[in-house]
Parts: C-alpha cells; sequence; structure tokens
C-alpha cells in the first residue's frame, strides 16, 4: 500500500512512520512526504531517508477548495492509496476529507474525545487531569472526531508543565502511530459502518 504522509513542521512522527515502515514485513510503504509548508523541517528528513517529497505552499493558492485539489491532484499522480496526517496544519475541506474516506488517518496528542483542536497539555493539566495521552483514528469532517484505531495512556505527574506532558506523550505518539498504520494495513483493524472492529485478539 503506497501511503502519503502530509506535514507541516519538523515531522518527528513522519521520522517513525518512514523508520517502522522500513521493516521488511512492514504492510506499506511510504511514498511521498508532502508539506504545505515549503520550509518544513520534516521535508529535509524525509530527503534524508529518500523519500520523495513535494510542497504545495497553501498562500500560493486563492482559497482552501483550490488548495484541496491540488493536493488530491499531486496524490494521485503518485499513486498514493492512504494518507497519514502528521502534524499537518491545515484544516482540509470536506471534499478532501470525503473523497479520501476511510483511507485517511491522524494522530493527534490527546485522549479524544477530550481535548479535540490545539493546546492539548495545557488544556489537559489546566483541568488537573491524572491521565492524558494520544489517539490515531480516521479522519472525518469534523475536526479531531472520527473513528477511533489505537490509543496509549500517560500519566500526569506532579509539578508537569505543559512541555514535559507533551515530551512525555510525543514517546507514545511515535511508537502508536505505526502500530495503528500496520493494523490498519494489514487488516487486524477495519473500518465497519463508522466504527473500527478488530478482528485478532480483540
Ligand atoms: C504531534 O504532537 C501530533 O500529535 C500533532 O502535531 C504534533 C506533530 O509533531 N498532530 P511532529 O511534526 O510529528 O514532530
Amino acid at each position: 500500500c503506497r501511503v502519503a504522509i502530509l506535514i507541516s513542521g519538523r515531522g518527528s512522527n513522519m521520522a517513525s512512520l518512514i523508520e517502522a515502515t522500513q521493516a521488511a514485513d512492514f504492510p506499506a510503504e511510504i511514498a511521498l512526504v508532502l508539506s504545505n509548508r515549503p520550509d518544513a523541517e520534516g521535508l529535509e528528513r524525509a530527503k534524508a531517508a529518500g523519500i520523495a517529497t513535494l510542497a504545495i505552499d497553501h498562500k500560493a493558492f486563492p482559497d482552501r477548495e483550490s488548495f484541496d485539489r491540488a493536493l488530491d491532484a499531486a496524490l494521485n499522480e503518485h499513486d498514493i492509496a492512504f494518507i497519514c496526517l502528521a502534524g499537518f496544519m491545515r484544516v482540509l475541506s470536506d471534499w478532501f476529507v470525503e473523497r479520501w474516506a476511510g483511507r485517511m488517518i491522524n494522530i493527534h496528542p490527546s485522549l479524544l474525545p477530550l481535548y479535540r483542536g490545539t493546546q492539548t497539555h495545557r488544556r489537559a493539566l489546566a483541568d488537573g487531569v491524572l491521565v492524558h495521552g494520544c489517539t490515531v483514528h480516521f479522519v472525518v469532517p469534523e475536526l479531531d472526531a472520527g473513528p477511533i484505531i489505537a490509543q496509549a495512556v500517560v500519566p500526569v505527574v506532579p509539578g508537569d508543565t505543559g512541555e514535559s506532558l507533551a515530551a512525555r506523550v510525543i514517546v507514545q505518539e511515535h511508537r502508536l502511530y505505526p502500530q495503528a498504520l500496520r493494523m490498519i494495513c494489514d487488516g487486524t483493524a477495519r473500518l465497519e459502518n463508522g466504527r473500527v472492529v478488530f478482528s485478532r485478539g480483540w
């Protein structure tokens, strides 16, 4: 399965996906890394790993829809079958999301459905929760909603700051995202009537 990773920034989740998919038995390959920001750090990391990269600057387009159409065209040109969003900071139009329905997943730094949107670690600390974490889910038009594929829990510890909590969560993100992609690509987890069902061990 030819996978594209969409990024906007440093691309640490992208790097963990690239590394995991290089294993001989991984049921998917990263065929393209695409960024909406030409200066995204992750693009250099992807190139260094020998992956095809592309920057499509959203600022060059008059509206969201025309950017999304260019994105879709580029993905089709590269024969992409599946998308992993990894720190991609553009909201995608309903048109694009529906086109890729069931073929696009995202990682979010909270235990969804808690803390959709940004500043998740700071908001979790402000609420005094004792556990936090990350979620991999299918993308639907509603932001950070969509069927859940995998979650990892991390403890909140006394004295935590947004940064220290983020650092603990990102370690789990790097473990969780390749695991979730593997489960989707080998059929262990699949979408059925808007829910994820697991065929082995669940
Ligand atoms: C991660 O925390 C991810 O969950 C969120 O954005 C951040 C991206 O980090 N969606 P990186 O670019 O993968 O390092």
